[in-house]
């Protein structure tokens, strides 16, 4: 459903910072991204969303039988490849003085002035869909309060809120847990992979530890050099750690 194949990124100072990725990812599969920082791990999920733009390659996804190339699409085309794309980031991106409920409802409607102008419709469905989805996170007893006074944990669940509302088909996380303690991590992670088991949505999830791709993903790509140079288990062998991370073959 996702297809990358020969991707190539530059980075202004004319680095050839991706060289050759190639990986596809089927439905409903989690997959985990590891890698050393500065691999250009980011810079592969921003291609991907196209909030950045390809030197070369394809990137193709499918959802329901259609397919939409990611590296040749126009403006509209990429409005409709971010629509289909669910994002989590490691700094949230909730709009911080706004309800719980209003940036949950951001993932349905794009824009928080569509938003209010919504919320005072009472009979229309996708409030009742965005309790819904705070339910199923876990945090439906905070949908009024602002999203700025919420604990990191608690702001991620909201973040995978508006993700479930979106209706995505393919869930992009970079570093979801990078700024949570231990436990709240293995919650964070608990319901990405929940969403992506019962939606049946594929997730693409850059990780820093791998006992968490272990524990969550289906499979892990490690990426080195611009090249992905394992694509396999989740449950790495010594000898993989170190094709990914050891520091012989730089
Ligand atoms: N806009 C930019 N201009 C110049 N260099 C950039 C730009 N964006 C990223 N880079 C560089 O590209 C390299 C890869 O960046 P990227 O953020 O993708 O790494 P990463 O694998 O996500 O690292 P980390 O694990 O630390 O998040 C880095 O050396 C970074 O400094
Ligand atoms: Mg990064």
């Amino acid at each position: 459903m996702l297809t990358v194949d020969h991707l190539r990124k530059r980075l202004p100072d004319g680095k050839l910072l991706l060289r050759d990725i190639n990986f596809s990812v089927g439905e409903g599969e989690f997959v985990a991204i590891l890698g050393l920082s500065g691999t250009g791990k980011t810079i592969l999920l921003r291609c991907i969303n196209r909030l950045t733009t390809p030197d070369g390659g394809e990137i193709v996804l499918t959802d329901n039988g259609s397919s939409l190339n990611i590296t040749e699409s126009n403006a509209g085309e990429i409005r409709e490849v971010r629509r289909r794309i669910g994002m989590i980031f490691q700094g949230f991106n909730l709009v911080k003085r706004r309800s719980v409920i209003e940036n949950v409802l951001i993932g349905k409607l794009g824009r928080i002035s569509v938003v209010r102008s919504l919320m005072r419709r009472f009979e229309d469905g996708d409030v009742e869909m965005a309790h819904r989805a705070l339910s199923r996170v876990g945090i439906l007893d905070l949908a009024d309060r602002r999203a700025g006074t919420l604990s990191g944990g608690e702001q991620q669940r909201v973040a995978i809120a508006r993700s479930i509302v979106q209706d995505p088909c393919l869930l992009l996380a970079d570093e979801p847990v990078a700024n949570l303690d231990p436990t709240t991590a293995e919650v964070v992670m608990n319901h990405l992979r929940s969403i992506s088991v019962d939606n049946g949505i594929s997730a693409l999830a850059v990780l820093h530890q791998p006992e968490l791709a272990r524990k969550y993903a289906t499979r892990v790509l490690g990426v080195r050099d611009g090249v992905i140079v394992y694509d396999g288990d989740a449950r790495l062998s010594d000898d993989d750690f170190e094709l990914i991370y050891g520091g012989n073959n730089a």
